[in-house]
This record gives C-alpha cells, structure tokens and sequence, in this order.
C-alpha cells in the first residue's frame, strides 16, 4: 500500500509524464503577477523560492521581475519542462532544484518570499505543521508569502460534503478563510487575501508578512 506522499508523489510523475493535468503551464496566475509586482517595489531583487514549482511559470514570472529565483519540484519531470520555459523565454539565472517541500537544503532565513501555487493543498492536515515550520525557517524575519489554495468553490468540490477529493492518486483538499487564519494569522499579517471566482476559479488567493514578534 503507498501512503499518501507516494500516491500523490506517483500522480503528478504522471500528470507531467502525460502532460495532461489541468492547469496553466505557461500563463501565470493574474494575482501571483499583480503579488509580485507589489513586492517588487518593497523587496526588488529579493530572494524567492517558488515551492512546488511546476513547469516553472511563476518562477519564470518573477525572475523576469527581477527576484533572484530558487524554485523546487520533487518531480523531476517538472522541472525538465522549466528549464526548458525559462531557456525558450531567455530567462537565465533561476536555480532549479529536485527537493522536497518537508525537507528543504537551504540555510535558514535565506528567502525575502516563498511563494506557493497550489503544493499546500495537496498535502493532508496532519502535514500542515511541518509546511509551515519549513516556510518560518527559510523566510527572514520581515518575509513576505504568497500562497494559493483551493476554496470550495473549485470545480472537484462542487457538490460534495467532503473537505477533500482524491484521484488518481492525488490527493487535494479546500481550504476555508478560517483555516487560513487558524494556520497563519499568528505568524503572519493577512495583507491581502481573496477568493478567486468564476470560470477557473475556486481558489484563495493570499499575500502575507511575516510578523515581526515571530522572527
Ligand atoms: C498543482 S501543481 C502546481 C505547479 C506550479 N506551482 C504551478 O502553479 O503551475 C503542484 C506541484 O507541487 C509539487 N509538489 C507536491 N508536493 C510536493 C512536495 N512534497 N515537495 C515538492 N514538490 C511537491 C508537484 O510535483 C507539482 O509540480
């Protein structure tokens, strides 16, 4: 029997094996493109690490902002696909890593923002507290985190009681504001935070400081 990390781990070996997994994989999210500007005026040149990075898109955005971009992936097959984006978009500079989110090689406080497009919300509960322990030791002390996860708006949770929803392996689970707050808001101060609607919508769409009693 695979736990959880291997069945979701074997999905998205997969998904990028397949190429067919449901979202973006060049066009960024509009809020992470309107997050990062923001940012850009208060951290310009800062050090980012984009968590489960994909096929790079956002790492890929804020490179070409001018962030100096880690991005991480544990599927090896995602992180061909941004090397070759960043190289086709003439992106140079954006250090790519096979890692895992649970155990990061970095020193600690070495990123002004994390960056997270949809890894926490395929992570189960009990693994919150290891996530977020990981975010508040790479972060320094006045980092900014940028975070999306699902709502229960999106498209898999229409209908059902279930906080979560597993194929194929994968599993995914919406968050409420409350969870959100309950996770974060005792670390962070909420700067901006909301639900992304309609079509390809279903998501929360969230960007935090980190607190200054917490550094
Ligand atoms: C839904 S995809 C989003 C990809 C990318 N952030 C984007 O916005 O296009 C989630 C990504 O998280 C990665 N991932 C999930 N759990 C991970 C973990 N524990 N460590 C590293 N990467 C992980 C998956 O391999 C996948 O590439």
């Amino acid at each position: 029997m695979l736990s959880a990390q291997q069945a979701n781990r074997r999905y998205f070996r997969q998904a990028y094996r397949s190429g067919q997994h449901g979202w973006a994989v060049e066009e960024p999210s509009p809020y992470a493109v309107a997050f990062l500007k923001r940012l850009k005026r208060q951290v310009p040149g800062g050090k980012l690490l984009d968590l489960g990075c994909g096929e790079g898109r956002h790492a890929i955005l804020a490179a070409q902002l001018g962030f100096r971009v880690t991005a991480i992936d544990y599927e090896p097959l995602a992180l061909k696909a941004a090397r070759h984006f960043a190289q086709v978009k003439q992106v140079r500079g954006i250090a790519f890593r096979k890692a895992d989110v649970f155990s990061l090689p970095f020193r600690a406080s070495s990123f002004d923002i994390v960056l997270d497009y949809g890894c926490l919300h395929h992570q189960r509960k009990a693994a919150w507290p290891a996530y977020k322990a990981s975010i508040l030791r790479l972060l320094k002390g006045d980092g900014f985190y940028i975070l999306s996860v699902f709502s229960r708006r999106f498209r898999l949770f229409r209908g059902s009681r279930r906080r979560w929803h597993i194929a194929y392996g994968a599993y995914r689970r919406w968050f409420s504001k409350r969870e959100i707050h309950e996770m974060f808001a005792g670390d962070f101060e909420l700067l901006d935070m909301c639900e992304q609607r309609g079509r390809g919508g279903g998501f929360w769409q969230v960007l935090m400081k980190r607190r200054a009693e917490t550094r």
